[in-house]
């Protein structure tokens, strides 16, 4: 690979990555239709390994259920990240996940999956909720 060719895919996964990093904590990420089956996605979700990283309710190695980074907002979004990341990785060492073309992930099984990611709940309960971590964590205050 020519040192142009690399400028180039870190300047599409800078630009591509932009539209997330630029998405302040906290704001409202407005969120787009579901067109997918959500019951097929859970079974897809397994199938093709997601849970592996991302967890049985999307709380894992990498939070799905979240809408910070935008990523998940809307369909078009989110396959883009799937099939892109064969261009941008590995940007960083820890950009770990696998990339998802095509040919091995068709768009209606993603979109299946997308359909199940969405309905993910990220909604703890208040420490005060928890008695052994709320011992805990007053415990370690003293
Ligand atoms: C080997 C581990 C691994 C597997 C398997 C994996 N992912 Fe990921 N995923 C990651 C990591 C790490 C990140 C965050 C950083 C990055 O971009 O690589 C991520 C990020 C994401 C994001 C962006 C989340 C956000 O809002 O920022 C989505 C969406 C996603 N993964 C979907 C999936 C789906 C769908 C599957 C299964 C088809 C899957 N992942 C399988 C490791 C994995």
């Amino acid at each position: 690979m020519t040192i142009m060719m690399k400028f180039k895919n870190h300047i599409t996964a800078l630009v591509a990555g932009s539209v997330f990093i630029f998405c302040p904590a906290g704001a409202q990420v407005a969120f787009g239709p579901v067109t997918g089956d959500a019951e097929n996605g859970k079974q897809a979700y397994y199938d093709y390994g997601c849970y592996g990283c991302h967890g049985f309710n999307g709380i894992g190695r990498h939070n799905l259920a979240n809408d910070v980074s935008g990523i998940m907002s809307n369909e078009a979004l989110y396959l883009t990240f799937l099939r892109a990341r064969a261009d941008q990785n590995p940007l960083f060492p820890t950009q770990s996940m696998p990339n998802y073309a095509k040919e091995s992930l068709s768009d209606e099984d993603a979109l299946d999956i997308y359909a199940y990611i969405r309905s993910f709940k990220d909604d703890p309960p208040e420490v005060e909720d928890i008695p052994a971590l709320k011992a805990i964590l007053d415990a370690a205050k003293e």
